[in-house]
């Protein structure tokens, strides 16, 4: 998606080999007509997979996934990081580890609005290892929902989450897939479909 690509080599900072810092239009600050033009562009990608709800996890998650919900007319639920004091039974759990920060927490997510009847398109704003959507997709499958796919707006497909998701022949679309960050530069991988 050139708009977004354009957008992070404009304002994105590269703060390592690793790490792309997007805190002025995605992770803080957010742009809202660029969250319009991803929600746009995740709806006409899965335009045609009967998707009924958008899942994605606080807090990141939300603006892109608020978008698409919007325009594919179709509620959007994020997972909780933080088990609520009530009505835990009530709710799909699962374990997401962090690499990054190198600590494991949970996320949850109210049996009340996810079933088995629906056809679920998981959002987030990085796939990186990709633990974050093998905890979402957790929870599908303990609702026993339908998958459609998973959109993601930054990958870095330098590190594994993109293979691991993929290998389990998962539809994944990335609107910006970079390639590397070094040197201070992002590259990007050519756009492909899934
Ligand atoms: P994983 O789910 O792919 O395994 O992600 P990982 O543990 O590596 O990353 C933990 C957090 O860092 C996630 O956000 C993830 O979105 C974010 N992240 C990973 N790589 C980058 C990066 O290069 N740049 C930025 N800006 N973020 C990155 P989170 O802790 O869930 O936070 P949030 O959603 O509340 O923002
Ligand atoms: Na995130
Ligand atoms: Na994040």
């Amino acid at each position: 998606m050139k708009l977004l690509k354009d957008k992070i080599v404009k304002d994105g900072k590269v703060l390592s080999n690793q790490v792309l810092k997007v805190d002025s239009f995605l992770n803080h600050q957010i742009d809202p007509p660029l969250m319009q033009a991803v929600g746009e562009e995740f709806a006409t990608r899965f335009k045609d997979a009967g998707i009924t709800k958008i899942l994605t996890i606080e807090s990141s998650g939300i603006a892109p996934s608020m978008m698409a919900g919007l325009i594919l007319g179709v509620p959007v639920i994020f997972a909780r990081k933080r088990k609520s004091l009530t009505l835990v039974d009530h709710l799909y759990t699962a374990s997401v580890h962090s690499f990054t920060k190198n600590e494991t927490n949970d996320i949850s997510v109210s049996k009340d609005f996810i079933t088995a009847q629906d056809t679920v398109l998981l959002i987030d704003d990085f796939l990186a290892n990709g633990q974050a959507v093998l905890g979402l997709l957790d929870i599908i499958e303990q609702a026993g929902a339908k998958l459609a796919g998973v959109g993601i707006v930054i990958e870095k497909g330098f590190q594994p989450g993109g293979a691991l998701i993929r290998e389990r022949g998962i539809r994944v679309e990335s609107l910006a897939n970079i390639a590397s960050l070094e040197n201070g530069q992002v590259t990007f991988i050519e756009e492909e479909t899934s």
